[in-house]
């Protein structure tokens, strides 16, 4: 077995660790000094969330949101950012995507996309104002990785199947939430109509309709045990 260094030595070349005995040390003091830092860091990072608990009523601090955003956009490949919508913004295809928005999105974000729902205001990160130009701003294809991925560690489900069979209806949302900031008062009770409605709305519903027929009184609106499910308060979505 030949010892490297006795093979350096035999050759006339000294060992690394003779040639430079102070580098191994430095490499050492750097490794031990990261190694504290990030021990200080865990600690301080385990003190805060001890001191201020873990609840999603927070907002995430400016940098969170920001490393989180940067990290987000990273994580989309350049060129699926770059990929333009091939769905074409024809009336049909705005209705139909009104439907899956009111159906599958309207629980956290709002009809509006304005996110001021029980749910998604309450999400850590919240659901955000899609109307302002942190989301306008995305491009078509970020907007569309981000629906049909969804993100990580956050409320924001992935939308639809794997493969892309359901491609298409995805696009049609993002051209949904490129006319966020256009929608009419019509739209928006049209949309009210085809947001999901739990059993017990139903039955309240049934209730008030028998009562405006002559029927018994229909009782309180909801049990104030059991609040109704987010979607399916329509007055709450707006
Ligand atoms: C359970 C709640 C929830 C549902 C349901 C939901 N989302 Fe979200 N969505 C979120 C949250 C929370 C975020 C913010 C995530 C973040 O900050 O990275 C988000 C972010 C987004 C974003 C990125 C906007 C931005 O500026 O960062 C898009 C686009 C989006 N959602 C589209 C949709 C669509 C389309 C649907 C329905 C198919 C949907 N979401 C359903 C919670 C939800």
């Amino acid at each position: 077995m030949s010892d490297p260094e006795t093979v350096g030595m035999r050759e006339g070349l000294p060992a690394p660790s003779q040639s430079h005995p102070g580098f191994l040390r430095r490499c050492a003091v750097a490794c031990l000094i990261v190694l504290l830092l990030l021990a200080g860091f865990g600690i301080l990072a385990a003190g805060w969330i001890v001191v201020h608990g873990v609840s999603a009523r927070d907002s995430p601090t400016v940098l969170e949101e920001t490393v989180a955003r940067a990290l987000r956009h990273l994580a989309v490949p350049a060129k699926d950012r770059r990929r333009v919508n091939p769905v074409p913004p024809t009336p049909e295809a705005l209705t139909e995507a009104m439907a899956h928005w009111a159906d599958h999105c309207a629980t956290c974000h709002g009809n509006d996309g304005r996110g001021s729902t029980t749910i998604g205001r309450n999400l850590f990160p919240k659901a955000p104002d899609m109307t302002l130009p942190k989301t306008q701003g995305l491009s078509d294809g970020e907007l569309f990785a981000i629906i049909k991925n969804g993100v990580r560690l956050t409320g924001r489900p992935a939308w639809g199947s794997p493969g892309n069979a359901e491609d298409s209806q995805t696009w049609k949302i993002v051209l949904f939430i490129r006319h966020l900031q256009n929608m009419t008062p019509e739209e928006l009770d049209q949309m009210k109509s085809m947001n999901p409605v739990s059993p017990m709305e139903r039955e309240q519903q049934r209730k008030e309709d028998d009562f405006l027929n002559g029927g018994d009184d229909p009782g309180p609106a909801t049990s104030s045990l059991h609040p109704p499910h987010p979607g399916a308060s329509r007055k709450e979505l707006p």
